[in-house]
């Protein structure tokens, strides 16, 4: 096997070490430049799915800005979309419509060969179900030398660099075990070190503690965050489990396949777990023609029907029913 299939100067046009050398398909998402463009930069995506003759819609203009060395989670309810959008982030799907980009890759135009190149470059992956990241019939740093071997590393870089990764994730004492010998948490933590094995600047896990118990869900994310900090790799971590806000910095709540709020730890100092909380904050977010989706307890709540009333009043944009409004001015 060839040493390094994958020298600098491949053959893409616009890739890593020459940003924004083509950049002509860039016009849907308005003026956001390469330069500018966050390091996750998606855009009013779609994804419909077909199944016989009905569509689903699994992503209905979704917009996600991440910047690089960020950790994000991604919270919502089953069927909300997640699952979707880590695909299409990972490479192993594409968007119906819309933009998006990871770095200088267009996901949306991509040859077979750069999917590859992306896929093997760029991002990790961490499946939730934890039989589904690593091969039964080898042993921790085995699976972890694995994706290097594939990628034609060395074998002394191999043993060196799977040896720092499973200290790393804090399994240096069990690196010989197969994963039958290994707990749930333990298994997630390998997969984890598989996943960034060829230091992929993207990281991205599928509710990777939706296997776990509660407490070690917890680990798992502490461990994300501190890999975070430790390797500046970019992270983006799925969950239904809307407690994960409490773990991460920046948390995203996606509802009915588009990005709805936002909520944003407030701690002392860095915004990492193991800082004092001092609160939590959420906000709604509003996409570039304006649309802002209106939490469902709110609207539940306020008893509000299909017709709002927008007004300004004092410098702020209040809704009010019409019906509501209606009866009370009588
Ligand atoms: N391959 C597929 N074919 C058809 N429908 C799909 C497919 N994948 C997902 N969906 C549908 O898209 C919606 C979003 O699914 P998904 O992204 O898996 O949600 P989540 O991960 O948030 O639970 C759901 O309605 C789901 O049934
Ligand atoms: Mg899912």
């Amino acid at each position: 096997m060839q040493e390094n299939p994958r020298p600098a100067g491949s053959s893409r046009p616009d890739s890593a070490g020459q940003p924004g050398a083509s950049d002509a398909s860039d016009t849907a998402g308005g003026s956001t430049g390469p330069a500018d463009r966050p390091y996750i930069y998606a855009n009013d995506v779609f994804k419909i799915f077909k199944v016989a003759d009905l569509e689903v819609v699994a992503l209905r203009g979704l917009d996600l800005k991440v910047e690089k060395g960020e950790i994000v989670a991604i919270i919502g309810s089953s069927g909300s979309g997640k699952s979707t959008l880590l695909n299409i982030l990972a490479g192993y799907d594409t968007p119906s419509a819309g933009t998006i980009y990871v770095g200088d890759y267009d996901m949306l135009n991509m040859t077979s060969k750069e999917v590859v190149e992306y896929r093997r470059n760029e991002v990790g992956f961490v499946w939730q179900q934890t039989a589904r990241n690593l091969f039964p019939y080898l042993s921790a740093i085995e699976n972890v030398e694995l994706p290097m071997m594939l990628a034609g590393r060395g074998s002394a870089h191999r043993r060196k660099r799977a040896t720092d990764l499973l200290a790393l994730v804090g399994l240096g004492g069990r690196m010989n075990h197969k994963p039958e010998h290994l707990s749930g948490g333990e298994q997630q933590r390998v997969a984890i070190a598989v996943a960034l094995a060829n230091e992929p600047p993207l990281l991205l896990a599928d509710e990777p503690t939706g296997e776990l118990d509660d407490e070690t869900g917890a680990e798992i994310l502490e461990l994300l965050n501190h890999l975070n900090v430790d390797t500046g790799t970019t992270i983006v971590v799925v969950t239904h489990d809307p407690a994960i806000s409490a773990s991460v910095g920046r948390a995203i709540a996606i509802r009915d396949g588009k990005t709805s709020t936002e909520i944003r730890r407030v701690v002392e100092g860095q915004q990492q777990i193991g800082g004092e909380a001092v609160g939590v904050e959420e906000f709604l977010l509003v996409d570039t023609s304006g649309r802002v989706q209106i939490p469902r307890e709110m609207i539940d709540e306020l008893n509000l029907g299909e017709r709002l009333r927008v007004e300004i009043v004092d410098g702020r944009v209040t809704l009010r029913d019409i019906d509501a409004d209606d009866a009370e001015k009588k």
